[in-house]
């Protein structure tokens, strides 16, 4: 049977965190020997908003060594670059055509960026997630993985993709959010109540990728808890803790109840160092690797330019059917 397909992308701005990490990348490890995955760098999404261009520039690349790095074989996964691959704009721009000002005045990420960026509403923002959709069609992606705040992105890729195949008949398949287990979402270590975001302002409230040793340990012992001073998993009344029980258990491959076990009658002191040495015993050989890498940029390039080969020839054959169907002229 042919491997689903499996696509996705993590724009190129400012350095990762542990919940990019946990919540993305380590599930995409855990997929390429079961899927065709297909992983890209979103730069383009990225020019929705303001960038220094030697910075975006930079983080494009430190995201694709973090990328293997954090365990993507080149080999067995296909990954590049959004912007080496024109067919995802061209078929961006038809895209746009059906899809309506309506639905996308409703997306809920444009309403946020907009309060956040009132100086700059611009109309790549508005048609963001058309781009989006294009990205994930053109492979005739199965399967999506995203965070929470995706979700609705996808669920308009759908519509889209409904919308033109009941005019032109079936000419994309229908994708499916993909939710990994546990992890989906890592909370912040000081507002353990809202997602871990490599825009928090409070620097103690992320484990960025790049943290030292002593970074890690001191932000761990400084996180939120509760009074209770028991190990125990409860997000509505313990979102600190809980947050913390997450974190150790996917580092450690065990459940819930495990980690629990595990501490149980240890107060919250031993717990956080131990969650700390998990997360620095992880991040070490990843940091290690992902500077090595680094060093060597031709390398890199390389990697990219296999992903681009092998994404491009079925991004081409995919747009060269759309163009034929709305009744573009191919010139063969
Ligand atoms: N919008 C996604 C984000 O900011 C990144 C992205 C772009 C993406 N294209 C995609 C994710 C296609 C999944 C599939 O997180």
């Amino acid at each position: 049977m042919e491997k689903k397909i499996i696509l996705s992308g993590i724009q190129a701005t400012g350095t990762l965190t542990l919940g990019n990490y946990l919540g993305a990348l380590n599930n995409w490890v855990e997929m390429q020997d079961k899927y065709d995955c297909y992983y890209m760098i979103a730069d383009l999404h990225t020019l929705t908003i303001r960038n220094d261009p030697e910075i975006l520039r930079k983080n494009t690349l430190n995201l694709i060594a973090l990328y293997i790095a954090a365990g993507l074989d080149p080999e067995k996964n296909t990954i590049f670059i959004q912007s080496h691959i024109p067919a995802h704009t061209q078929l961006s721009w038809v895209l746009n055509c059906y899809t309506y000002m309506g639905e996308l005045n409703r997306m809920t990420q444009y309403k946020d960026k907009c309060a956040k960026h009132a100086d700059n509403i611009n109309s790549g923002l508005f048609t963001y997630p058309v781009l989006m959709a294009a990205d994930i069609l053109i492979y005739n992606a199965d399967l999506v993985p995203v965070g929470q705040d995706q979700k609705q992105h996808l669920e308009i890729a759908r519509d889209i993709a409904e919308r033109f195949n009941s005019i032109y008949g079936e000419t994309f398949k229908m994708p499916e959010p993909y939710i990994g287990k546990v992890g989906a979402k890592i909370m912040g270590l000081q507002n353990p109540t809202s997602k871990m975001s490599k825009s928090a302002e409070d620097p103690m409230d992320k484990i960025l990728l790049s943290d030292t040793k002593e970074d890690i340990i001191k932000k761990f012992k400084k996180a939120v808890t509760d009074s209770e001073n028991k190990v125990r998993f409860d997000v509505e009344n313990k979102p600190g803790v809980s947050n913390l029980m997450v974190i150790y258990s996917i580092i450690k491959n065990k459940t819930i109840e495990e980690v629990e076990k595990e501490f149980e009658g240890q107060g919250y002191g031993n717990f956080k160092t131990a969650v700390a040495e998990a997360v620095i015993e992880r991040l070490e050989p990843l940091q290690k690797r992902y500077n090595e890498l680094l060093e060597n940029p031709k390398e890199l390039m390389e990697i990219c330019n296999k992903g681009t080969e092998k994404a491009s020839k079925k991004a081409n054959t995919l747009l060269k059917n759309v163009y034929k169907k709305v009744g573009l002229v191919i010139n063969e």
